[in-house]
């Protein structure tokens, strides 16, 4: 993990949709160019935490510093100006549209030359992609279109790269091809922060990891002392604590 300062930081966030927060008093701070998955029950916070931090939840207090500014005030698409980039849970979202027509919709806040640039640059990074520009996207594997999904977002440039269950329903070899996307993300001095519920591969690639229970911060640490953790491993790990 390369020393580049922090790049978010959560100070007491709440957040969440109607009446009482959902995310209460989070704080986090993410170093950049380096990984961190959150891990957690089904129904612990982690997809409204991601939104959160894009600003599509209801911001109940507490600030979301990016790059050292205060963003909580801001709309989605001007956090995607400043280098936030959120890829939401599920895949494909256009599978009758072929791969080079969804990566024309990924550069829609882009115009003529820089949507052309933008094109040329994931495409470069994503070979497999370049090679199935024609294909309709719904006839890719499910490791392929979420590699898509994922390129659509890099598309506008973001410096860090919020994923909301990336692994989701793919085979073991798709998950193992989204966690080397991942890892060479952040080698491309990209930030990521994912919530996957492969706990075990995704920790297995990340710097730090997080541990959110109902709505708040349980544990956070280095993955490999959270993979560690006794009380994780039972919980999140499909483990015994020895
Ligand atoms: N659109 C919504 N409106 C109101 N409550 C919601 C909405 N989405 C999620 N919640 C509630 O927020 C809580 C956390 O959900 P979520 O962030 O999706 O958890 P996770 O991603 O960890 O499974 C749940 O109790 C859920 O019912
Ligand atoms: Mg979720």
């Amino acid at each position: 993990m390369a020393d580049a300062g922090i790049i978010l930081e959560l100070e007491r966030l709440s957040a969440g949709y109607t009446e009482e927060p959902v995310v209460v008093d989070f704080s986090i701070a993410v170093p950049g160019e380096s990984i961190t998955t959150i891990i957690g029950a089904n129904g612990a916070g982690k997809s409204t935490l991601l939104r959160a931090i894009y600003g599509l939840n209801r911001h109940f207090g507490g600030s979301v510093r990016f790059l050292g500014q205060p963003i909580e005030t801001l709309l989605p698409k001007d956090r995607l100006k400043l280098g936030i980039g959120f890829v939401p849970q599920g895949r494909c979202n256009f599978p009758l549209m072929s791969v080079r027509e969804n990566l024309e919709l990924g550069a829609y806040t882009l115009r003529g030359a820089a949507a052309a640039d933008a094109i040329e640059r994931v495409l470069a990074q994503f070979p497999l992609l370049a090679a199935k520009l024609p294909v309709l996207a719904g006839n890719l594997s499910g490791g392929e279109q979420q590699i898509l999904e994922i390129a659509m977002v890099l598309e506008a440039g973001p410096k860090l790269l919020l994923l909301d269950e990336p692994s989701l329903g793919l085979s073991p070899g798709n998950q193992d091809q989204i966690f080397a996307t991942i890892a060479e993300l952040r080698g491309r001095g990209l930030t990521v922060l994912v919530v996957e519920q492969n706990a075990h591969g995704a920790l297995q690639i990340s710097d730090t990891g997080i541990v959110m229970e109902l709505g708040r911060l349980f544990m956070t640490g280095p993955a490999a002392e959270v993979i560690a953790d006794p009380r994780i491993k039972v919980a999140y790990l499909g483990g015994k604590a020895n």
